[in-house]
């Protein structure tokens, strides 16, 4: 299919040599003349030049084979009009025309090349040779008759020289996919004298400007290719005038914008392919108007707006894409007169309405996809008639009724995607499973409960690529999967399937599998399973939230990701596990394992991302043994026993951004060694046995990005670490940063033989923070909250006036209850503006309460108890709706919500309480009513896009079967 499309694009380039004009032959001679000497041997000299090197990386053309083999002057040969690729003016004998595209050509070529010799040539093609990045020689315009050059893919390098602007004949340049630039001269002024230009090919060369006015002015121009030449800046709107334009391709160049305009005029453009660019507007009524065009390929611009109807006056098209634009409105019904079309793509829009049952017209499509709109309805039954048709995308919108039967006689169909959508009722599966071209089907999520029924004879079913059941009301493994061995991924997630994984499941599709996904069922065991897993080409197993039992699986040694989060697996992690050299995720946590951690764990030194070993049973101290040049961004440690000392090593780990080692039983002083991670934003040390004084003498340089600082409960003494907050990087508190997540992506891409899966995986860091009974769930960490937590340790001396005025202006969460701290309340707090949660409680401060406060109109939460603070609560605003307990054990203070009425002495005179007279308040750990209670976690999202990749084209289609936002998991 991919290569047809591809074939047919190009049909109707005419190999040169049919071009030739054929000269009136003077009717008193019937011999042709022969080749002359000295052009001979420059043609000679010229083969002697090059290497023959029969090879795929030197002409890739599969019809490529050496045509100066037959350049020679043995035998009866020497007429060089006759050797291959050589082409002869008929009344002189001149070589006018050298064709050796695709001829295994490889070796440099510079201006001294005999080529330039041959001054009589008009035509030379070299595309698809191996020039071994030459530039393009300068005395390329001792040519001066060439009218067509065709370097493409020869391996070309450098700056397109500014002598060939003097080959004023030129009809056809192609100079495309090479390593060639275009800097000086600039565009405009080579071809600004090449004024018979009717095809230009500059593809892939880096241009790196504007496109120049000049196109708009080279009349004879009939193909303008500028495919991913970095081109920016406004399209010259005039471009689209030229009256014998057919094929315009400005692909890929995003950076480039433009708008259409109206075309009140005749044209003759075949296609408009502005794909990836940054065009933008709506698409006017007016380009009804192109009658001549076949392609339009509009693929993820910035195109807004109705599509209009009168798209269904062109007639002639046979492809349409507008995908991933922010059209909005429906489908127009005129698409039905579109009967020539064979490629409909409007996904990814904001289209909303129903199928128009019209398209039922369309009986050439082959593909049909419409993911990711708002559309509704029902599937129009007339749809089956499309028979044509190999890929149906339609996922991710809200159809509803059932799956119409007749979808199951659209034998051609190679992938269907059904998923994320409202359907309803019930289906067997071996409809499906008929459909014997069928290679990827996606029904995800789609509302449909599967039956399977395994009575069919299942050794001659279709062999899947991939299969997405996820979300179908499965009860059991479909038996059927037994025979699949082409299967690349398989995803059963969040079915009913319970008990044990059959023995036949360790034989599916060995060679094959990428990618597993059983996650959120009810699978009790493993049963018995080969160690490691058997699939050699596993890339990803995830089994999360399961209630699996027994020791963990050994996975294939290639994986990247295991999940297997959320079970029961009990005992050891073997040592074999550090044999996954590649892996990126390893996701152990919410399970009863237990032992220490292999030593082996820097293996995965290299390639590991995240390690969340959370909420099990592990001891002993962590191996010390991370290494330079680690990738790691996420560690989570927390809810352990682990022991001894915190691992130094990590300081080498540069790029994490979150480290968790909370509720353990670690035993060390403050890990300042950690202190020049750049991208460090969070360090939650909560509930150890960590001691001592935080040094930030020299904190000029440490922990620059942090903002979620937790210390709660350890046995920290000294003055509290606000200097970290001195000097650090004003980048993290930037309010562009609002809208993104302390969070890690990876993804993977599973490559079919027609399409493409991308596995996208989103880690971000869910947080509960409890504060006096109200829970605030912050799902992900947005990049801009600052919470600080220092409380129930030791910390004493004052709370700095100057925390008002440290880099910490996005605030949210403060809380040092539960310390020793003394002196009054710093007014500055005011300035801590975005604050919404605000502990002192437990500590020996005296004096007032600032009425400044009553200006942080965030604040929520409000402690200031047990303290010995006095006179009169301020009043007014947040004040006002804080409670009673927000005051307590502080005898003096006075005022609402206390009971206890201010005298007007109070009110007026303000005395501080002296440290003497908070004695007899003991000791603030007494207090154990505590506080803040924050869970952190690792919360999963897990994408699947499915890509329809049609290689010859180079097209990146993707097409997204899941939303998978409804995967998000809750792992706490
Ligand atoms: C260029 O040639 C290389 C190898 O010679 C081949 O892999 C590639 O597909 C060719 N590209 C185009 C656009 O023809
Ligand atoms: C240049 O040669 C290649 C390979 O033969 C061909 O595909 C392409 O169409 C030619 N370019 C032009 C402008 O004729
Ligand atoms: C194009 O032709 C004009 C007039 O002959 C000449 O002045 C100019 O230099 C030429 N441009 C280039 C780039 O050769």
């Amino acid at each position: 299919m991919a290569s047809s499309l591809y074939c047919l694009k190009f049909v109707y380039l005419l190999s040169f040599l049919s071009t030739i004009h054929l000269v009136a032959v003077p009717s008193f001679s019937f011999v042709q003349p022969l080749c002359h000497g000295h052009e001979r041997s420059y043609l000679l000299q010229f083969k002697e030049s090059f290497a023959i090197i029969n090879n795929k990386s030197i002409s890739f053309d599969p019809s490529a084979y050496p045509k100066v083999a037959s350049w020679t002057l043995e035998g009866n040969n020497s007429d060089c009009c006759s050797w291959d690729g050589v082409e002869c003016d008929k009344s002189n004998g001149h070589v006018i025309g050298l064709d050796l595209n695709s001829s295994y050509l490889y070796g440099s070529i510079n201006s001294s090349s005999s080529l330039f010799n041959l001054v009589h040539l008009q035509r030379l093609n070299l595309a698809d040779n191996h020039f071994n990045h030459s530039q393009i020689p300068s005395t390329v315009s001792n040519l001066s008759k060439l009218t067509y050059l065709n370097l493409t893919n020869s391996t070309f390098s450098g700056q397109i020289p500014l002598e060939l602007s003097q080959l004023s004949q030129m009809s056809s340049l192609d100079l495309s996919y090479n390593h060639l630039e275009i800097k000086n001269p600039s565009l405009g002024r080579l071809v600004e004298n090449l004024t018979c230009l009717e095809n230009l090919d500059l593809s892939l060369v880096s241009i790196i400007s504007i496109v120049p006015n000049i196109l708009a002015n080279l009349s004879s121009l009939t193909s303008l290719r500028l495919y991913d030449c970095k081109l920016h800046g406004e399209f010259p709107v005039g471009i689209f005038k030229l009256p014998n334009l057919r094929v315009l391709n400005v692909r890929k160049n995003k950076g480039l914008t433009g708008y259409l305009p109206d075309f009140q005029w005749k044209s003759p453009l075949e296609e408009m392919i502005l794909a990836n660019t940054s065009f933008s507007g709506k698409l006017p009524a007016s380009v009804g108007n192109l009658g001549s065009l076949t392609e339009i390929d509009m693929r993820r611009c910035n195109f807004s707006g109705l599509i209009p109807s009168s798209l269904g006056n062109l007639t002639n098209l046979n492809y349409l894409d507008l995908s991933l634009n922010t059209f909005e409105g429906h489908i127009p019904s005129s698409f039905g007169n579109l009967i020539k079309l064979s490629f409909l793509h409007l996904a990814e829009n904001e289209l909303n309405g129903t199928i128009p049952f019209k398209l039922a017209n369309l009986t050439q499509l082959t593909h049909l996809f419409l993911y990711y709109n708002h559309l509704s309805g029902q599937i129009p039954f007339g749809l089956m008639n499309l028979t044509k048709l190999s890929s149906l995308g339609l996922a991710g919108n809200h159809f509803a009724g059932e799956i119409p039967s007749s979808i199951f006689n659209l034998e051609n169909l190679e992938a269907l995607d059904l998923s994320a959508n409202n359907f309803a009722g019930v289906v067997e599966f071996d409809k499906f499973v008929k459909l014997r071209k069928l290679t990827s089907l996606h029904l995800s999520d789609c509302g449909v409960s599967l039956i399977i029924n395994e009575t069919s004879d299942n050794t001659t079913l279709t062999k899947f690529q991939n299969l997405g059941l996820g979300s179908c009301n499965l009860s059991k493994f479909p038996n059927y999967l037994a025979n699949q061995d082409e299967l690349k991924w398989l995803h059963l997630a969040t079915n009913n399937i319970h008990g044990q994984v059959p023995e036949w499941f360790w034989n599916v599709s060995k060679e094959n599998l990428e990618v597993i996904d059983l996650s959120e069922n009810f699978l009790t065991s493993l049963g018995q399973y080969p160690v490691p897993l058997p699939w050699t080409r596993l890339a990803i197993l995830d089994i999360t939230s399961n209630r699996l039992q027994g020791s963990l699986p050994i996975p294939s040694f290639s994986t990247l990701e295991y999940h297997v989060s959320n079970n029961s697996f009990t005992g050891k992690i073997s040592e074999l596990i550090c044999n996954m050299s590649s892996l990126q995720v390893l996701d152990l946590s919410i399970n009863n394992l237990s032992g220490s951690l292999p030593q082996c764990l820097h293996n995965f030194g290299d390639s590991l991302l995240i390690l969340d070993l959370r909420r099990n049973t592990f001891e002993g101290s962590i191996p010390q043994t991370w290494t330079n040049g680690s990738k790691l961004l996420m560690i989570n440690f927390s809810q352990n026993k682990f022991q001894g000392l915190l691992p130094r090593s990590l300081a080498k780990c540069i790029m994490l951004k979150a480290l968790d080692f909370s509720n353990n039983q670690f035993n060390d002083t403050f890990p300042s060694w950690l202190g020049n991670l750049p991208n460090l934003k969070l360090l939650i040390l909560r509930s150890n046995k960590l001691y001592g004084p935080i040094s930030t003498h020299k904190a000029k340089y440490k922990f620059p990005s942090l903002q979620i600082f937790d210390l709660s409960y350890n046995s920290f003494t000294g003055s509290l670490p606000l200097k970290f907050f001195q000097y650090s990087n004003s980048s993290r508190f930037d309010s562009a940063s609002h809208l993104t997540y302390i969070e890690v992506n990876s993804s993977f891409i599973v490559q079919n033989s027609f399409q493409n899966y991308l596995w996208n995986l989103q880690y971000s860091y869910p947080m509960i923070m409890t504060n006096k009974g109200v829970v605030t769930d912050y799902k992900k960490v947005q990049e801009f909250f600052i919470a600080l937590d220092f409380s129930s340790n030791r910390f004493d001396g004052d709370i700095l006036e100057s925390i008002g005025n440290l880099n910490l202006k996005g605030l949210c969460l403060l809380n040092l209850s539960n310390n020793i701290l003394i002196g009054h309340i710093p007014q500055s707090l005011k300035n801590l503006v975005n604050l919404e949660s605000l502990d002192l409680s437990q500590n020996k401060l005296f004096g007032e309460i600032p009425q400044q406060l009553t200006q942080l109109t965030f604040l929520e939460s409000f402690n200031v108890s047990h303290n010995h603070l006095v006179g009169p609560i301020p009043q007014g605003k947040q004040f006002n709706t804080f409670p009673s307990n927000s005051f307590e054990g502080n005898p003096r203070l006075c005022g609402s919500p206390l009971t206890k009425k201010c005298e007007s002495s109070e009110v007026s005179l303000p005395s501080p309480t002296t440290p003497e007279e908070s004695k007899d308040l003991g000791s603030p750990f007494q207090f154990g009513w505590k506080i803040v209670l924050i869970g952190y976690g690792f919360g999963l999202v897990v994408g699947v896009i499915i890509g329809q990749v049609v290689s010859a084209r180079n097209h990146d289609w993707l097409i997204k079967t899941f939303g998978m936002r409804k995967l998000v998991r809750r792992l706490i």
